[in-house]
């Protein structure tokens, strides 16, 4: 019979049929005069047999890994105590190479825990994203953004289009990308926030999914100097909503992507221990936090007790958080080591209305806070901080032309991947990262 064009991912419909499967040779062993392949076509693995005249000169001779073949043969299911993907093999009748690999290039492949250096596997990423865990984290990448669109959408937001070339800053002056634009200054967007805030009026709670840029000059597991930022914004909204609002976007997220076919195999293949976080999240106040911090002689930059006012830096922030094991809305944070935008609490002018996500092994995870609605105070943070407000003239203006309470939050793409699929870096997370020194390919 003809053999039937299939993407591996849909092989259970087509048991005890002769297919055609096009896709690289991902793995390859010879065993008693017979050659098994492992066949990888972008939607899953199948494994191919081969016997006879078709397992003895022409795979030895011609196949390499990563060689792209097109191959055909009837399906069948495995017996039990056998063992391939999907619990199937396709027993080759006919295979054509079409694109011969070099031999030996096995290990940038990354397809098992390889001993190439970080930076030739970086230099390679084109063919190390190949690898079982790199494609893996992408298939899951791929389910989360879908996941979050779909929860929006029950949510009621709609999705924007900031621009990425900017004129102004949200996140301080230290990490920003200058660029040229046509002979004047413009800036890589470091979050749309002040755009999302602008939507409010014209079409009620929106969100994006955008690249954000910061020049970050520290060499962490966590920075990256181009992210994927999930933000939104809701008007109308009390800081209680946001983050209830949070907590259903960080477990219904988690839920829709556990219950893809594709994704949520890979996620326990990934993370077998993961646990799916469950409302309401533990809630904590900065000065909490100090307090803990203190209590289990964990220092702060300087290596003294925490004091009112000090950074709670990475460090300090992961030792908590895996300690205590579980997510973390710390909220509460002191104006002075926030963004200049945090509305105040009415009842501690010195804290204002924010939170951070903390998530065990990766940290903060999220950024959000209230925002100042208020003219004239966000013209006095402005200045303090030394923001010349000209530039941001279109962003005054929604406090000019009928101000609301409002509030949102960004959210790390590659950071939330980390914690799901257990990755040790972000940069594991991203399909091609940029971090200081690293802008290829
Ligand atoms: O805490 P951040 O800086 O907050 C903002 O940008 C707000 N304007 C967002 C908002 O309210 N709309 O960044 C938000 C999140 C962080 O919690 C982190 O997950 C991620 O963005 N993030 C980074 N991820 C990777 N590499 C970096 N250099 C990151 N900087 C921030
Ligand atoms: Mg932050």
């Amino acid at each position: 019979p003809a053999a039937v064009p299939i993407k591996v991912r849909n092989v259970q419909d087509h048991l005890e049929t002769r297919v055609v499967v096009q896709g690289w040779v991902h793995r390859f062993r010879l065993q008693k005069g017979l050659a098994f392949l492992t066949i990888r076509d972008g939607s899953g693995l199948i494994q191919a047999v081969l016997s006879g005249d078709l397992a003895k000169w022409k795979v030895t001779q011609q196949l390499t890994l990563e060689s792209t073949i097109a191959i055909k043969g009837m399906v069948h299911k495995l017996p039990e105590g056998k063992t391939a993907p999907g619990g199937v093999e396709l027993q080759a009748d006919f295979y054509q190479v079409i694109g011969l690999a070099p031999a030996g290039d096995d290990s940038i492949t990354n397809k098992v825990p390889s001993d190439a250096s970080p930076s030739l596997l970086m230099d390679n990423r084109h063919l190390a994203l190949r690898g079982d865990a790199l494609s893996a984290v992408m298939k899951v990448r791929a389910a989360l953004l879908k996941s979050v669109r779909r929860f929006f959408d029950e949510e009621n937001l709609t999705e924007v289009t900031p621009p990425c070339m900017v004129q102004t800053q949200v996140e301080g002056g230290s990490t920003l990308f200058k660029m040229s634009y046509y002979g004047e200054d413009a800036f890589l967007t470091q979050s749309s926030q002040l755009y999302l805030e602008t939507c409010l009026p014209s079409l009620g709670d929106v969100y994006c999914i955008q690249e954000s840029f910061r020049a970050e000059q520290s060499h962490t597991r966590r920075h990256l100097s181009e992210y994927t930022h999930i933000e939104s914004e809701l008007a109308f909204i009390s800081f209680d909503d946001m983050l209830n609002h949070l907590e259903r976007l960080l477990t219904k997220s988690v839920e829709y992507v556990l219950a893809d076919p594709i994704a949520g195999p890979l996620v326990k293949q990934l993370n077998p221990n993961f646990v799916a976080p469950k409302q309401p999240f533990k809630r904590m106040e900065y000065i909490q936090a100090l307090e803990w911090l203190n209590e289990h002689e964990i220092p702060n930059e300087e290596g003294e007790k925490f004091k009112f006012g000090d950074d709670i830096a990475e460090a300090a922030e992961r030792r908590m958080v895996d300690t205590i094991g579980v997510p973390i809305f710390l909220i509460r944070f002191p104006a002075e080591i926030k963004s200049f935008y945090m509305k105040r609490c009415k009842d501690d002018p010195r804290v204002t209305e924010s939170v951070d996500v903390l998530m065990p092994n990766v940290g903060e995870i999220v950024g959000g806070s209230m925002r100042m609605e208020d003219y004239d105070e966000l013209m006095t943070s402005m200045k303090k901080e030394g923001l010349d407000p000209t530039p941001y003239y279109w962003f005054l203006d929604l406090r000019k032309y009928g101000t609301c309470p409002h509030g949102g939050y960004g959210l790390g793409t590659e950071r939330i991947l980390a914690w799901l699929c257990d990755r040790f870096t972000v940069r594991d997370c991203s399909l091609y990262p940029r971090f200081t020194g690293r802008c290829k390919p």
